[in-house]
Parts: structure tokens; C-alpha cells; sequence
């Protein structure tokens, strides 16, 4: 079985993380997000990927070549963003007449079984079937009416709070058709959410399954930080690279991943539900708990790092903290003393030498 996963497009809430890469290739426990889906992809029955690529297309097919995990990977290269339908046309050529596929957003963490899906989706033998997820706010989201044969009856993408027409939301994961593409307009940016689902609800041809476990869209901050949890948690022991340069007094609670050639100094505590990636420096006295740090930071002596993300190559001084869903861009540098808290979000390349206290972004 074939599966398309839709790996371009901008993200934009944790834009200021991707100086050098796409958001699939984030860091969860030190594997990248699309490696996790790959990984059970290739277990759920399927040989080869797609990948439909724009922003940052070189990055993904430097990172995983012709093949991983068994899988084939093809690039279908988009000159300009085709949306969330449009790639689905352009691959046209690449896909097997009678045979259904998978389409996967490339911004979700889930194990979600897409065995059972593809199962389901074949009894009803509708056009397509959407994996749904219920969450207490759908107004991120596509959000569904279902009847009790498993119909969806209208899809309402974004819908005003109030509005959905449930909490059963679009978990972007599908089966499809091939014939779907006839539902799909050539040459131009589509989206699917927008302009495919809708009418094949309405046809009656569109089918929805609910499904259980663990969700997430990584799109903004405290999601990627409970996505980065919840693949902690399910691996509990704290893993490590070279265990020599972290200092004998230091700590390390799970559950949580330390990266190749990190340092972490005297007194300093890391964990739980922390990622601390390659080449990573902690100084002493550091308390780094919930949190994400990128590839090549300096986190100088006596910071506190709680419930944030921090890009790569940047540098926090001495006595910094970051708390509360702030986002720190790559290469950003804060300077001696100074707290980042409340949700701020600090841009690529900044250099921060007053506390910000309240929700911003730092442009
Ligand atoms: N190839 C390609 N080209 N991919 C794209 C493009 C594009 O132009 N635009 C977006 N994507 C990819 C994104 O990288 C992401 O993996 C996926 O398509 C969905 O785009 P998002 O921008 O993340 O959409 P969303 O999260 O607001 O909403 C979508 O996902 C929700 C579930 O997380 C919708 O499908 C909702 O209905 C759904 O509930
Ligand atoms: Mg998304």
C-alpha cells in the first residue's frame, strides 16, 4: 500500500524553530517527527511513501534519501504549495489505479491503527474514510457530523468556537480512492478540507472512523511539548548518548532523552518529559524540566528552562529563565538575568536583554 503525507506548507506558530528544517523533521525524543509515523506506517502494511514537498523540500530528501525503515520514499516536488489537495492530484501519475491510499498530514504524532481503518474503509466502500479524534476544542480543527452508519454528514473546517457540529475532529489521516482526484481541481493550490470534503459528504460517499489513543497536531508550542511527552512516556527510561560528560552530580529524571555529545555541568537537574538534543551544552546549577532544546545550544549556569522550546545554536547567559510555553527561535541569544515567560515567542537571530513578562512575539 502506498501513503501520501503531505510535508510541506509553513507552520507558522513554531516558524521561528525552522532555520533549517521543516517541522517533520522536529525533534521528538531525538527522532525526528515524520521517523516516528514512518516507523509505524512501515508496520501498518505500507512499502512506500510519497512525500509532497515545498518549504524546505532539501532538507527532507537530504535527511531520508531513496528509502528508511524499509519503506521506498519518492518526492513529489511542488514548485509552489499546492494546499492540502492539490499534492494529492500531482501524484496522480504515482499512484496505482483500484488500489486505496493512505494521506497523512506530517505535523501528527498518533498510533492511531491504520490497519483497522483501511479495514473499515474497505466494509463501507465509500470514496474516502477520514480518522477521527475526539478533543474538547475543535476550532483547530476539521470537525465532522457522523451519522451512526459512520457517514459524514457535513465537514466544517475551522469552525467558529460554538459552531462545530461535534468534537469528532479530522485527525489527518485518510483512506482514499483513486477516483477522489476527480474531486480535485489540476494546477492550483486546493484544499481538501475546504473543497474535496465537503462535497463528498454531501454525495454520501465520504465515511468517518473514530479512532483511540494518543493525538497530536505538533502546530503550536504546548502541543509539540505534550507530543514530546507522550513519546517519552511511552519509551519511560531516560536515554542517553555518551554518558561521560554529564557531571556525576547532576541529575537526569525520566522520562527523557539526552542526545550525542551533550555536557551537562555540576547541580544541574534534567527531567522529566525533556529532549535535549546532540551537542548540547548545560552549565551548572541548571534546571531544565518539560521542555525541547535544539541541537548546539548553550544553556549557561544557574537557567531554568520549564515547559519551553529552544531552537537550535542558541545561547542563554547565566541565571536565564524560560517558562510557561515560550518558544525561542534558532540562533537566538538571551543575555545575563533575563526571564522569557507567559507564552512569548522570540524570532531567529534575536538578541533579548530585558525580561518579557507577558505574551509577545519578539520579532
Ligand atoms: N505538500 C504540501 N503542500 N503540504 C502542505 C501544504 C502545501 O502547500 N500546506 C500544508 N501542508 C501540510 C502541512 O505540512 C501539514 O502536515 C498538513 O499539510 C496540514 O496542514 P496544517 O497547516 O498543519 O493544517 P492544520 O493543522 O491547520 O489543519 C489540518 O490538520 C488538522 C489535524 O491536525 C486540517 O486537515 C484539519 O482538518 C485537521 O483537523
Ligand atoms: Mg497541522
Amino acid at each position: 500500500m502506498k501513503a501520501l503525507i503531505l510535508a510541506g506548507g509553513f507552520g507558522t506558530r513554531l516558524r521561528p524553530l525552522s532555520c533549517t528544517r521543516p517541522k517533520m523533521l522536529f525533534p521528538l525524543a531525538n527522532q525526528a517527527l515524520l521517523d516516528w509515523t514512518l516507523r509505524r506506517l512501515a508496520d501498518g502494511g505500507v512499502d512506500t511513501i510519497i512525500l509532497a514537498v515545498n518549504y524546505m523540500a532539501e532538507a527532507l530528501v537530504r535527511y531520508y534519501g531513496p528509502t528508511k525503515f524499509d519503506l521506498g520514499i519518492i518526492y513529489s516536488r511542488e514548485e509552489r504549495p499546492l494546499g492540502t489537495g492539490g499534492p494529492i492530484k500531482k501524484a496522480a501519475d504515482l499512484l496505482t489505479d483500484g488500489d486505496p491510499f493512505l494521506v497523512l498530514n506530517g505535523d501528527i504524532i498518533s498510533n492511531i491503527n491504520y490497519r483497522r481503518l483501511v479495514e473499515y474503509h474497505k466494509e463501507k466502500g465509500g470514496l474516502a474514510t477520514i480518522a477521527l479524534i475526539r478533543v474538547p476544542d475543535p476550532s483547530r480543527y476539521g470537525a465532522v457530523e457522523l451519522d451512526a452508519e459512520g457517514h459524514v454528514l457535513r465537514f466544517v473546517e475551522k469552525p467558529e468556537k460554538g459552531e462545530a457540529p461535534s468534537n469528532l475532529i479530522n485527525a489527518g489521516i485518510y483512506v482514499v480512492e483513486k477516483d477522489v482526484l476527480d474531486y480535485i481541481p489540476d494546477g492550483r493550490k486546493v484544499s481538501t478540507e475546504k473543497e474535496v470534503f465537503p462535497i463528498l459528504a454531501e454525495e454520501g460517499k465520504l465515511y468517518g472512523f473514530e479512532a483511540h489513543g494518543f493525538w497530536v497536531d505538533i502546530g503550536v508550542p504546548e502541543a509539540y511539548l505534550e507530543a514530546n511527552r507522550l513519546i517519552l512516556e511511552s519509551h519511560r527510561e531516560v536515554t542517553m548518548g555518551e554518558r561521560d560528560a554529564v557531571d556525576e552530580s547532576a541529575e537526569i529524571l525520566e522520562p527523557s532523552s539526552i542526545g550525542t555529545g551533550v555536557r551537562v555541568g555540576a547541580n544541574s537537574v534534567i527531567g522529566p518529559n525533556t529532549s535535549i538534543s546532540d551537542h548540547v551544552h548545560v552549565g551548572q546549577g541548571c534546571r531544565i524540566e518539560n521542555s525541547i532544546i535544539f541541537q548546539g545550544t548553550t544553556i549557561g549556569d544557574y537557567s531554568s528552562v520549564k515547559n519551553a522550546i529552544i531552537g537550535e545554536n542558541a545561547t542563554l547567559e547565566k541565571w536565564v529563565k524560560v517558562e510557561s510555553g515560550s518558544l525561542i527561535g534558532d540562533y537566538v541569544t538571551i543575555t545575563d538575568g533575563v526571564t522569557i515567560t507567559q507564552g512569548v515567542t522570540i524570532c531567529p537571530s534575536k538578541t533579548v536583554s530585558e525580561s518579557i513578562l507577558q505574551p509577545r512575539q519578539v520579532m
